[in-house]
């Protein structure tokens, strides 16, 4: 399974919680800048993201408009926020506009700016937010179940057991 997570962050605070949800699966989250391409496709994109002065960042949305469907099967967004005005909304909407899968699943958290939400994300929200991704992926991918020894689970192998029952054949 192929994940990523991948954000734009002018003062720190999506970085933050892009780095809080790669440590939680085990990643290292890339900024924005430093992506070069999609080497391979990716099951789940964790895109995370801000608005600067109304709108979300030029460079965010002209990496949007890039994006290829048939490389990302699912999107999943997340913000941080200093106003009421959730980015995560705007980003599941340019996301959309380019056929990709955006999944009904988003965190956003606070984010602090001239002296308003200090502290934010505080360490709270960033477990909150490692938390919300390891869930994500559970939900969207389950770990198989174990196998048995005969390369069977143990589903399948209460299955075979029922086949084979005398109520079963009675039925049959
Ligand atoms: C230059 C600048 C402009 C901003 N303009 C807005 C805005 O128009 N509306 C808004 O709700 N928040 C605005 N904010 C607040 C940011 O959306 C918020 O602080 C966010 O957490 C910043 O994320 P970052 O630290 O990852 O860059 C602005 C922040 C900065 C730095």
């Amino acid at each position: 399974m192929k994940i990523g997570v991948i954000y734009f962050s002018k003062t720190g605070n999506t970085k933050a919680i892009a780095e809080s949800m790669a440590k939680g699966l085990n990643l290292e989250a890339t900024p924005l800048s430093a992506f070069a391409a999609f080497d391979e496709a990716y099951d789940m994109i964790f895109l995370g993201g801000a608005f600067y002065f109304g709108a979300l960042n030029k460079e965010l949305v002209a990496f949007i408009g890039r994006l290829d469907k048939e490389k990302i099967k699912n999107i999943c967004v997340f913000s941080t926020n200093n106003s009421a005005k959730d980015a995560c909304k705007e980003l599941k909407s340019q996301v959309e506009q380019k056929g990709i899968h955006v999944i009904d699943e988003h965190f956003h958290a606070d984010g602090h700016f001239l002296g308003m939400k200090k502290g934010h994300p505080n360490e709270e929200e960033k477990e909150q937010a490692a938390q919300f991704a390891q869930n994500v992926i559970s939900l969207y991918f389950p770990p198989e179940p174990p196998k048995t020894e005969e390369g069977k689970t143990s589903e399948e192998k209460k299955d075979e057991k029922a086949d084979s029952s005398p109520l079963t054949s009675a039925f049959i």
